[in-house]
């Protein structure tokens, strides 16, 4: 059965390995990217999606989105892990196609009611967009298959601080407002991303096998890969958003706890998902009659690897 998805991002060096594991997928129809600031800012991020789509050859609406967080000052952009240009500072031609004329926040919506309980939003920045639609259009949180999302932590350490991961910390209000709204959440975190590592051996036989975007994909991953190396003293870079999309196809590659989730939203905590493990009963009111998400927690890394590198190759 082929999955109708919109992808929510900020392209963004695993973004765009994402990206292109989604548009080379038999089970995926991508409907389109919205944008949102994040690895860049939303400016970039929209160009940045245009130009994946002109290096994937495909015509999917971009729908660009919001630009600042939902109540608080925005972090920097981390260039150290992505670049300046959000693809590595490899100065690849920027697209000069336009974004649609609807916001993200207008796409999600528009799209979710044209296509009723089949799609999917695959969230892999920070979440002002998904909150946005709520506010726009509450309906539509009975109207979406599931929210899969790359970002959280539940036990392993954050990305950003000792307990809270990028894309969350990045909005922290917006987070909150997706983890307790009426619909299925499963949340890719750094429990499973930090488990993934895709390197450069396996990038060059995905570029012999597909120089379009294998090429795109070897050029933009050495920024990535060598802050992984230098920050985490390993081989590769951690794979998180593309982790999305492997769950999307094989749910089965992922062991997952099912749990309420709420997010700090002030103090040295700030960013961090605090997940009330479905079975264990606490006083506190604050994960109280809000829906369970699905929170993964192991993968079969091997094999999802595998398959991104036979998606990407075909
Ligand atoms: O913490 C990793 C996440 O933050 C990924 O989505 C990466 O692209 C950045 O947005
Ligand atoms: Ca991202």
């Amino acid at each position: 059965m082929t999955r109708k998805i919109i992808i929510d991002t900020d392209p963004g060096i695993d973004d765009a390995m994402a990206i292109f594991f989604a548009y080379k997928a038999k089970g995926i129809e991508v409907l389109g990217l919205t944008t949102t600031f994040g690895n860049v800012p939303v400016e970039k991020a929209t160009e940045n999606a245009l130009t994946l789509n002109e290096v994937a050859g495909v015509s999917v609406p971009v729908a660009k989105g919001v630009a600042l967080p939902l109540k608080r000052e925005p972090l920097p952009h981390p260039d150290f892990v992505h670049g300046k240009d959000g693809f590595g500072n490899i100065d690849w031609p920027v697209s000069t196609n336009q974004p649609v004329a609807e916001s993200a926040a207008e796409f999600i919506v528009n799209t979710v009611k044209a296509h009723p309980g089949e799609v999917t939003i695959v969230a892999l920045g920070p979440l002002g967009n998904l909150a946005t639609a709520l506010e726009l259009d509450p309906e539509i949180a009975g109207l979406v298959d599931e929210v899969v999302l790359m970002g959280g932590a539940h036990l392993e350490y954050g990305n950003v601080t000792p307990v809270a991961e990028a894309n969350i910390i990045n909005d922290p209000d917006a987070a909150d407002i997706v983890f307790t709204a009426n619909w299925q959440v499963t949340m890719i975190g750094l429990d499973v991303t930090h488990q993934v590592l895709l390197d450069n051996e396996r990038l060059a036989r995905i570029k012999q096998a597909n120089p379009v975007e294998g090429d795109f994909l070897m050029q933009a991953a050495q920024h990535y890969i060598n802050f992984y190396g230098e920050t985490f003293g390993v081989e590769g870079c951690y794979f998180h958003d593309a982790s999305t999309i492997a769950y999307v196809l094989q749910p089965e590659l992922f062991g997952l706890e099912l749990g309420t989730v709420r997010v700090a939203c002030e103090g040295i905590a700030i960013g961090q998902t605090i997940v009330a493990p479905e079975g264990k009963i606490f006083p506190a009111e604050a994960w109280k009659n809000i829906p369970t998400s699905q929170i993964c927690m192991e993968v079969d890394s091997e094999k999802l690897l595998a398959l991104f590198e036979e998606t990407l190759s075909n």
